[in-house]
């Protein structure tokens, strides 16, 4: 069967991407000629909690309040983070994949060891989202205002994975207040004194990661807002990925050792860059339906499985066949949600 491959570029799952809501505060547009006063944001250590692959979300949108469509929504005080992801010079950095993650109302993470996530932490709460930012740089995320725990003040914890990088950057955002535990005492660990914000040397850095969140208008439940600007240090080259991230490809009939029909997706690929299949291989005529896959030809047909490290091609297997012989499939995020390892 004749293979028949167009461009078809399809970004970070947007589906819920923030349903009715209207985001209040945009941040502002830095333009280039300020390019002097952009302050590098600090890397910072990613910390012990970056969820597991086996315990990221599904449902790993920028909406870490509710997962899927779930009735019930995360414990605390709704939040809103916006801003652009720049390079020095104040342009703006399309394709560029923020990932956000953090601790519950209550001070637990997601990350756990084991299969199953933290049964500690709010079922309710992603507890980790991300977006791939647009030719505008920009992202957004809503989320509950993080929890504390013991050691440390509130905080977020960023990994930023700009195109070309196999590995993210990390970094953390602080709330400038005085915290307060959920008993309205004064937290024993403040910005002042926290382990990591207070060893961020340079004091133009680290003011720009206490972020000022503010209620937002109009709001009956305290939502609260903030932004915040990720601006480049470093260099990278955007490379040029095949057929733009996504392909339409014929499926070829192979066998399980067990000898089941399965149908193998061959996807080019770079070698050294890790691939994230996050649009799923689908009928092309069934909408956007995911199509459960495989990353081996004799593993067990799960679209929870989504990373692997491309040496050359990356190969994915599905047991239903295409309806018009062929599948589209969208990959992209290179290095990113390996999870720790
Ligand atoms: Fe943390």
């Amino acid at each position: 069967m004749k293979s028949t491959v167009h461009p078809f570029h399809i970004p970070v799952d947007r589906r819920r991407f923030f349903r009715g809501m209207a985001l209040a505060s945009a941040g502002f547009t830095l333009p280039g000629f300020l390019a002097e006063a952009l302050t590098v944001a600090p890397t910072v250590t990613q910390g012990p909690y970056y969820p597991l692959a086996k315990n990221i979300p599904l449902d790993k949108d920028n909406d870490l309040v509710q997962l899927n469509d779930s009735l019930t929504i995360a414990s605390g005080v709704v939040t809103y983070i916006s801003g652009r992801v720049l390079d020095a010079s104040g342009n703006p950095v399309p394709g560029a994949l923020v990932e956000l993650w953090h601790a519950d109302r209550e001070g637990d993470y997601l990350y756990s060891t084991s299969a199953t996530r933290n049964s500690a932490c709010d079922a309710a709460f992603a507890g980790f989202g991300q977006y791939l930012t647009g030719s505008d740089g920009r992202y957004r995320f809503r989320t509950i205002k993080a929890g504390l725990y013991r050691g440390r003040t509130r905080h977020y914890h960023w990994g930023v994975t700009l195109p070309g990088e196999t590995k993210r950057t990390t970094t953390q955002t602080g709330w400038n207040e005085t915290a307060l535990d959920l008993n309205g005492a004064v937290w024993e660990t403040q910005n002042s004194n926290d382990n990591v914000f207070s060893t961020v040397s340079n004091a133009t850095q680290r003011a720009t990661m206490l972020l000022d969140f503010s209620e937002v208008a109009g709001t009956t439940t305290g939502e609260q807002e903030a932004t915040w600007d990720y601006v480049v240090g470093r260099t990278y080259t955007e490379p040029t990925y095949p057929n733009g991230g996504s392909l339409v490809v014929a499926g070829v009939p192979v066998e399980t050792s067990a000898g089941a029909s399965r149908y193998r997706i061959r996807v080019p690929a770079y070698a050294g860059y890790s691939y994230e299949v996050y649009g799923n291989p689908t009928f092309a005529d069934l909408g956007w339906s995911a199509l459960p896959f495989s990353l081996t030809q004799d593993g067990a047909v799960d679209r929870s499985i989504h990373t692997a490290t491309a040496e050359g091609s990356l190969d994915l297997y599905v047991d239903a066949k295409a309806v018009k012989g062929f599948y589209q499939v969208s990959f992209r995020v290179p290095g990113a949600n390996t999870g720790t390892p």
